[in-house]
C-alpha cells in the first residue's frame, strides 16, 4: 500500500461561511443581507423553503462546534465574517454584539490550537449596499474596504491569515448572468462591471491591510475550473478552452496574483462593448496590491469545444464564445451533477507553480455534496460515507503528486465541517464531516469520513 505523507506543518481543516452556518439572521442587531431579503420575497426559490435564518446554529453553538473540530484534529479552520452582522447598514455604525461574537469565535479557536483563517466576503452582500447597486456601484467597493479595515483593526491582532473574497466570480455569474443569486439580473455588461469592482475592492482591502502593518498574510479564494478542450489536436477546441480559462479563471486569477487582466479577455470586452467603467489610478491600486497567498476551491473541471454556430445577434454571454462539451464516460457526482475529475487538482496546482510564480497556495475547498445521506446512517447512528472518503483520498493523491513535483501547496480544507445551508439548495446536498439533524434541534454526529480525516491528520497522511 502506498503511503502519502504530507509536510509536518500542512494545514488540515475545513471551511464554512457565515450565512451558511450562523443562523440568528435577525438577532443581536444583524442587518439584512441579500439572502435574508430574497427569502422574504421568494421563499419558494429555496429547497424545501428553508431560508438563511435556519442554518446550522453556529451562532449559538460555536463553542461545542469548535470543541468538535479540536476532537477531529483540525489545525486550521476558515470561516467568514458577515458584513451585515458587523456593520448592519454596510457602511455605518459597527454592531458591538457582532464584534463580541467574532472575538469569541477567534479566541475559542486559538485556545483549541486551531489557526483561524478569516474570509471577508462569502456571497453575502448587505441589503443596504445592494439597494445602492452592490458591487455595480463603485462606492460599495470603498465601503467594503472600510469594512475590511474595521475587521483588521478589531481582529488582526489574533488573525494572521485573511482573505478578501471567496469565489468572487460566483456572485457575478449568479447575480448578473444566470439568476441563481440575488438580484437575478441577466446582463453581461453589468456583470463585467460587478466583477471589476469586486476585484478593485479586493485590492483596496489589501492596500489597507498592508498599511496597518499587522504582519499577517492576505489572499483571495478562487474557484478554479481547469479547462480541457474536447480534442487536443483540434486547434479551435484548444482556443475555445483557452478562452474559457480567460473568462472563468484568469479574469480573477491574473489580477489577484499578477496585478493585470488577461489581454485576450480585455480585447473581447472591447470588441463587444462590454468594458467596465475604470477610473484613473485603479490600475496602480490593482497592480500594487496583489495577494500573498491563494486559496483554490476545486470541485470540477470545464470541458470545452469550439463554437459550432457563428457568434450571432443573440444576447451576449460568456458562453457566446465557446460551447461546453459533454464528454462521454465522465465520472459524475449524481447528486450535484458535477463531474469528478481528481487530476484537475494536480493540473491547477502545477499551473500555479509554472505560471503564477509558484505563489503559496492551498486547497481551500473541495468536497462532495450528497442528497439523502440519512439512508447511509448505520445502527450506531453514524453515516457511512465511504464515497466521501474515496473522493477526498483520490484528490489528496493528486495533490500529493503536485507537492512532490514542487507545487507550493500548504494545506487542504474540505468543504465543509458540518452540513450547512447551501444558498438556494438549502440543505439538499450535504457536504459535512459532521451531520446536522434538522429535525432534532441540529444534533451533530460525526460521519465516518470525519473520523477517517482525524486519522489522516494524526498520521499527516494516509
Ligand atoms: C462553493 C461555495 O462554491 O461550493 C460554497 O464556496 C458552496 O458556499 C459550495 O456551498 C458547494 O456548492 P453548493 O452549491 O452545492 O452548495
Amino acid at each position: 500500500m502506498t503511503t502519502y505523507l504530507f509536510p509536518p506543518d500542512f494545514w488540515w481543516g475545513t471551511a464554512v461561511s457565515a450565512t451558511q452556518i450562523e443562523g440568528a439572521a435577525d438577532r443581536d442587531g444583524k442587518g439584512k443581507n441579500i439572502w435574508d431579503h430574497w427569502y422574504e420575497i421568494e421563499p419558494n426559490r429555496f429547497f424545501n423553503e428553508v431560508g438563511p435564518a435556519k442554518t446550522s446554529q453556529f451562532y449559538d453553538r460555536y463553542k461545542d462546534d469548535i470543541a468538535l473540530m479540536k476532537k477531529l484534529g483540525h489545525t486550521s479552520f476558515r470561516f467568514s465574517i458577515s458584513w451585515s452582522r458587523l456593520i448592519p447598514a454596510g457602511n455605518g455604525a459597527v454592531n458591538e454584539k457582532a464584534v463580541q461574537f467574532y472575538d469569541q469565535v477567534i479566541d475559542e479557536l486559538l485556545a483549541a490550537g486551531i489557526t483561524p483563517f478569516v474570509n471577508l466576503f462569502h456571497f453575502d452582500m448587505p441589503m443596504a449596499m445592494q439597494k445602492i447597486g452592490g458591487f455595480e456601484n463603485r462606492e460599495v467597493a470603498y465601503a467594503f474596504a472600510r469594512y475590511a479595515e474595521i475587521c483588521f483593526t478589531h481582529f488582526g491582532d489574533r488573525v494572521k491569515t485573511w482573505f478578501t473574497h471567496n469565489e468572487p466570480i460566483v456572485p457575478v455569474e449568479g447575480g448578473y448572468l444566470y439568476e441563481f443569486h440575488y438580484p437575478k439580473v441577466v446582463d453581461f455588461k453589468r456583470a463585467v462591471q460587478v466583477g471589476y469592482h469586486t476585484m478593485l475592492s479586493s485590492a483596496l482591502a489589501i492596500e489597507r491591510y498592508r498599511r496597518l502593518g499587522q504582519g499577517g498574510k492576505i489572499g483571495i479564494i478562487l474557484n478554479l475550473t481547469p479547462s480541457y478542450p474536447r480534442a487536443e489536436e483540434n486547434e479551435r477546441d484548444v482556443e475555445a478552452a483557452k478562452l474559457a480559462d480567460a473568462f472563468f479563471n484568469r479574469s480573477f486569477l491574473d489580477p489577484s496574483v499578477k496585478g493585470t487582466f488577461p489581454q485576450e479577455l480585455v480585447a473581447i470586452l472591447k470588441q463587444y462593448g462590454l468594458m467596465p467603467h475604470v477610473e484613473e489610478g485603479d490600475k496602480a491600486v490593482i497592480s500594487g496590491n496583489t495577494v500573498d497567498l491563494l486559496g483554490v476551491n476545486y470541485y470540477q473541471p470545464r470541458r470545452v469545444k469550439a463554437k459550432e454556430t457563428p457568434i450571432g445577434d443573440g444576447p451576449l454571454m460568456p458562453g457566446t464564445f465557446f460551447d461546453s462539451y459533454d464528454m462521454p464516460g465522465k465520472k459524475i457526482n449524481p447528486h450535484r451533477g458535477w463531474e469528478i475529475y481528481e487530476k484537475g487538482i494536480y493540473d491547477l496546482l502545477m499551473n500555479i507553480k509554472d505560471h503564477y510564480g509558484n505563489i503559496e497556495c492551498f486547497i481551500s475547498e473541495n468536497g462532495m455534496g450528497v442528497e439523502g445521506e440519512e439512508k447511509f446512517r448505520d445502527e450506531a447512528g453514524v453515516i457511512q460515507d465511504d464515497y466521501r472518503i474515496e473522493f477526498i483520498s483520490n484528490h489528496l493523491r493528486w495533490l500529493h503528486k503536485a507537492l512532490t513535483e514542487g507545487a507550493n501547496v500548504k494545506g487542504y480544507h474540505l468543504w465543509t465541517f458540518m452540513d450547512n445551508w447551501s444558498w438556494t439548495n438549502a440543505y439538499k446536498n450535504r457536504y459535512g464531516f459532521v451531520s446536522v439533524d434538522l429535525e432534532k434541534d441540529g444534533k451533530r454526529t460525526v460521519k465516518k469520513s470525519g473520523w477517517w480525516f482525524k486519522t489522516v491528520i494524526e498520521n499527516n497522511g494516509f
